[in-house]
């Protein structure tokens, strides 16, 4: 039974009231599996900067941010401004509209490596089409990702990421499937690698090379990974390998692009993928994500000829909302906002002073922890062991983080429980240190209870 249990149901009767109505109607009182914790989700009504205002009126300070959107905080002024002016102009029309061509021009600007694009509505719609892509440029089936990578909600990705279960040994993982309803196939046709370990991934990549169409990864392994960034000389080393076996590497820069910087992961790093899949801080909190790449590779197989050698040679991408005028106007607006504001050397500096923060607040209590990260994202584990793969998450102490967790969401910081924490350009230094007052008045009051 956990000790903030009490704390946290005393606060939020409303909220539980809701759950048990939302039972009725949603699976689980939820609209998707990453809002559900115990003892059960909470229900918000409002946000604006980096707070957000529960159905009990209790405010918090958020580090969820939206799941990673909301990179200059909620509600920006500039996009609800841009949303509502084309709410007027026009909301939906499915075909092109010169938003999206602006749109498109701009990413391309910030992120030359996207040569061509197109547009989806979501992080797990964009990455299914660079796998899609991979497959029908190089004519082969099998995808290597790595233990821990998380690329959104298909079954070619559901392997080996969540799944509290590992199999082989740590340098050559054998995937496993992370819920039901995914075929064995699948196992057959994804490689498993170990994240940040050179030697085992180049001998991997060496051994199954000629079967791959593609490798994807995530270059901060933000969630289920624990919060850890990719090695450049790593990533180096994996660019050089995919080339030579004529592998398409795939970025799945859902958190990271536009988080990380203008250029993304792929400019943070100096080093370039195929193809790549954008979202998330894009358009600040509206739907959007964007996936593209190598003009050559795009052209061959997404650019439809218009006849039917298309149904042999070409993808299918196209989607009734992809493009959508709203979405682009939003994504231009905050675009343009991040260039106005460059917000990325202050979201470096409080990143960094919340995880140095965290360690010394844990350090007090002697709890070892390791906290990860880079820039705005941040994730911690509760263990002695530096964290470089998802075996090193699963071997920590997961039972007391949950505990911590749900500590600081019953002390009025919505800290996400199975999630990558965000900070956004709306923190300031004095959410740091609320952040960090908590966490702290968190562990004293599990010491003084005797559970650390
Ligand atoms: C790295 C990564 N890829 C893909 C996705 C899927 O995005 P969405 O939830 O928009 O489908 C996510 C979502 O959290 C993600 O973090």
């Amino acid at each position: 039974m956990s000790m903030f249990a009490e704390q946290f149901r005393k606060r939020t009767p409303r909220s539980k009231q809701l759950y048990e109505e939302a039972r009725r109607y949603l699976a689980g009182g939820v609209g998707g599996r990453g809002k559900f914790f115990k003892p059960y989700p909470l229900y918000f009504k409002r946000a604006y900067g980096c707070r957000l205002v529960d159905v009990d009126d209790n405010e918090y300070l958020d580090v969820t941010m939206g799941a990673g959107p909301n990179l200059l905080g909620h509600n920006l002024k500039v996009i609800t401004e841009a949303v509502k002016k084309q709410l007027e102009i026009a909301t939906h029309v499915f075909f092109s509209t010169p938003l999206e061509v602006e749109l498109a021009k701009k990413i391309n600007q910030h992120m030359p490596h996207l040569e061509l694009l197109r547009f989806a509505n979501s992080g797990s719609e964009a990455v299914r089409q660079t796998i899609k892509i991979a497959r029908a440029y190089t004519g082969r089936e099998k995808i290597a990702k790595f233990e821990g990578g998380f690329h959104g909600s298909d079954d070619a990705f559901l392997v080996s990421c969540m799944s509290p279960e590992i199999k082989g040994p740590d340098n050559a993982p054998e995937p496993v499937l992370d819920y039901a309803g995914i075929p064995s196939i699948v196992l057959e046709q994804t490689l498993v690698l170990p994240f940040n370990n050179t030697d085992a991934c180049v001998s991997l990549i060496r051994k199954h090379g000629k079967e791959l169409a593609a490798l994807i990864l995530e270059p901060v392994a933000a969630t289920p990974g624990g919060g850890v960034v990719i090695e450049k000389a790593f990533l180096e080393a994996i660019r050089e390998e995919t080339a030579r076996e004529g592998i398409l590497l795939i970025y799945d820069e859902i958190v990271t692009g536009f988080r990380l910087g203008l250029g993304g992961a792929a400019g943070h790093f100096g080093i370039t993928p195929d193809v790549a899949a954008i979202g998330k801080a894009l358009a600040g909190g509206i739907p959007i994500a964007a996936f593209g790449g190598k003009r050559e590779i795009m052209e061959a197989v997404v650019t439809p000829t218009g006849d039917t050698s298309d149904h042999k040679n070409k993808i299918f991408h196209s989607g009734t909302f992809s493009g959508n005028p709203v979405a682009m106007a939003a994504g231009l607006a905050m675009l343009d906002e991040i260039e106005r504001l460059n917000p990325y050397p202050y979201l470096q500096t409080i990143g960094d002073r919340l995880r140095a923060g965290l360690r010394e607040v844990f350090s007090r209590y002697n709890l070892p922890v390791q906290v990860s990260g880079i820039s705005s994202i941040f994730n911690f584990t509760i263990t002695d062991r530096p964290v470089v793969t998802r075996r090193d998450v699963l071997r920590s102490n997961t039972a007391l983080q949950t505990e911590f967790c749900l500590g600081l969401i019953a002390n009025g910081v919505l800290q996400p429980v199975r999630h990558a924490s965000f900070l956004s350009a709306a923190h300031q230094e004095a959410d740091i240190v609320e952040y960090l007052e908590k966490s702290n008045h968190v562990l004293m009051t599990m010491r003084k209870a005797g559970s650390i």
